[in-house]
């Protein structure tokens, strides 16, 4: 086996890995918009506010399911390389749900602020910013025809878009650490309000520090880019 089809096999292995791991996330997110939208009470739990509000946020979460489902999906070299059209569509898809859930995601913070207060309102309209300017740079610079800047807001689209299920996954692996020490440490810092060091880092721990290892790395990829230009280009 060559080093770059066992790389292909590595990449494939984890992107499957990856789409099992969110599975359980998606499925919470859709099944609890859908019940909120079709008027049953019983999953408003601690939301709170007017009633397009909830809406918002219901429907929030559906089209939101759907981004991070896609963003494994449009990840994947594969699928892009053998099935373009199918990439061109889930793009598509994505960049419109990502959309609407940022829309949704600030439509219930201006009218219903958060469970967290101040600070988790800041922490996730920024997110919602972040996503919604993402979900219009990669579709348009794609019709523009600048398949490099595509590229890389389609990155930054990804990692928003798998952001919200990172949140969870942050506070999954901070249990799961701290309840395996010992009873005193179980939860150490997350607190019922996310008043936490845990819960206020993590408010933006899901997305900026991912977005800037991304810069450093596109960054890092251009630079190599321009170093082997004379040499590609006598
Ligand atoms: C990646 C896609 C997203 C998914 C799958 C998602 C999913 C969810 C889910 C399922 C909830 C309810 C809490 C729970 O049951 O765990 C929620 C709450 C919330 N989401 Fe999202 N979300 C996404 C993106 C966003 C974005 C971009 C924003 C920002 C505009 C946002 C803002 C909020 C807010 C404000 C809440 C309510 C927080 C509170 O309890 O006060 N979400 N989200």
């Amino acid at each position: 086996m060559t080093r770059s089809s066992a790389r292909t096999r590595w990449s494939i292995a984890g992107l499957v890995l990856l789409f099992i791991l969110v599975l359980g996330f998606t499925w919470h997110s859709l099944q609890r918009g859908t019940l909120g939208l079709s008027g049953d009470t019983s999953v408003i739990e601690r939301l709170t506010g007017p009633q397009p509000s909830l809406m918002a946020l219901f429907a929030h979460m559906v089209t939101g399911a759907f981004v991070t489902v896609l963003s494994v999906v449009q990840l994947a070299g594969p699928i892009r390389r053998r099935w373009p059209r199918a990439h061109r569509v889930s793009g598509r898809v994505l960049a419109v749900t990502a959309l609407i859930t940022g829309i949704g995601g600030l439509v219930y913070i201006a009218l219903s602020g958060t469970v967290g207060g101040i600070p988790m309102s800041i922490a996730f309209a920024l997110y919602g910013v972040l996503m919604i300017i993402a979900a219009i740079q990669t579709p348009r610079l794609a019709m523009a025809g600048d398949y490099e800047r595509h590229r890389r807001w389609g990155l930054r689209l990804i990692v928003l878009g798998l952001g919200s299920w990172l949140y969870r996954l942050h506070y999954g692996l901070w249990y799961g650490t701290t309840c395996s020490l010992s009873d005193t440490l179980c939860g150490l810092a997350a607190e019922p309000d996310f008043s936490g060091l845990f819960d206020q880092i993590n408010l933006f721990a899901f997305y900026l520090p991912y977005l800037l290892v991304l810069e450093w790395w596109l960054r890092r990829e251009r630079q190599g880019d321009a170093d082997r230009t004379p040499y590609a280009r006598p």
